[in-house]
């Protein structure tokens, strides 16, 4: 299939990496040209000067940017996203994104009988180096099932959870929930190293019991080495909780301790420390 790929961050050049590895043609954009160039000599295809020119013949484009105004920026105008799309194309976003922002996209595309899905991903760079992310998918059935074996590609589970919005629904959900195990991580850790114990025996044994989580398993070695140069920086953590905070807004959830963590990354922020792995919030209990 001819294919587009727009954005090409630590999640987006290994995903457009394997569709080109799945025998997709695939025309790359990244703002920051060189980083289009070094795929292409990596991967081959080509790349485009815009997004439209990029998406322009494709019967799939895949976006993969920062946040709501990234994705505005790509997506709409006279060089988005949209613009080089045909009638029948699908539009597939995978930025971690607000629900609000897909329905925009959707309706924009709607109009020139485009199709859209809201696909956020969960599995971090690792899990898009191996193709082996877990997407969650907003749409309608349809377009959802002419893109899904291209999707298959980079991902090991792809579900579709409703309409528009209801992928990045989902995905706030999944944050929500990370980061309240992290934070209890975090106070854990801190704890058993204050009170003298050696807290890599403690997560040995208690690893082994309830309080295991996907965070202590992967997670705590590193947290205890204090070492935080890699992963799911502290800044796009605290991006997606403030979509959730708005969302919350709209829909009457009380998210008391999301709400109190995302002012905890807002401090690590203004630290310095916000590009470090959003398992950094220890630091705040370490040096206060
Ligand atoms: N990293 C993870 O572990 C992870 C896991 C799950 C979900 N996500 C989500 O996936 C998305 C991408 O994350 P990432 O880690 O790949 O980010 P990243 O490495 O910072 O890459 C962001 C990409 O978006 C492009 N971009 C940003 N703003 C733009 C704009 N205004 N116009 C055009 N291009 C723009 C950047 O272009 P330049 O190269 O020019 O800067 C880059 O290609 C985010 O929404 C993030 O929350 C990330």
């Amino acid at each position: 299939m001819k294919v587009a790929f727009i954005g090409l961050g630590n999640m987006g050049f290994p995903m457009a990496g394997h569709l080109a590895a799945g025998g997709h043609e695939v025309t790359v954009y990244n703002r920051t040209a060189a980083k289009a160039e070094a795929w292409v000599a990596k991967h081959g295809g080509a790349c485009a000067a815009t997004p439209a020119a990029a998406a322009e013949g494709t019967e799939i484009a895949f976006v993969c940017v920062g946040n709501d105004d990234d994705l505005r920026s790509v997506v709409f105008g006279a060089d988005g996203v949209l613009a080089g799309l045909a009638s029948g194309a699908i539009l597939v976003d995978h930025t971690t994104a607000s629900a609000g922002i897909a329905r925009e996209i959707a309706e924009a595309g709607g109009d020139s009988g485009i199709g859209f899905l809201d696909a956020p991903v969960s599995g971090g760079q690792g899990g898009a180096e191996g193709g082996v992310l877990t997407v969650m998918v907003g749409g309608h059935a349809a377009t959802f099932e002419r893109a899904r074996p291209v999707i298959d590609c980079f991902a090991r589970a792809v579900t579709l959870m409703g309409d528009v919005g209801s992928g990045q629904l989902t995905k706030m959900v999944n944050q929500i929930c990370i980061v309240g195990i992290i934070q209890g991580l975090s106070e854990g850790l801190d704890f058993g190293r204050r009170a003298g114990l050696d807290v890599s025996r403690v997560v040995e044994v208690i690893s082994k019991g309830a309080a295991q989580s996907w965070q202590m398993d992967n997670r705590s070695g590193t947290m205890i080495e204090d070492s935080f140069d890699f992963g799911f920086a502290a800044n796009w953590m605290r991006k997606d909780l403030r979509i959730c905070l708005d969302e919350a807004g709209r829909n009457g959830a009380l998210l008391p301790t999301a709400s109190s963590i995302e002012q905890n990354y807002g401090r690590l922020h203004e630290r310095g420390e916000g590009r470090l792995d959003n398992t950094a919030l220890i630091r705040l209990l370490r040096t206060p």
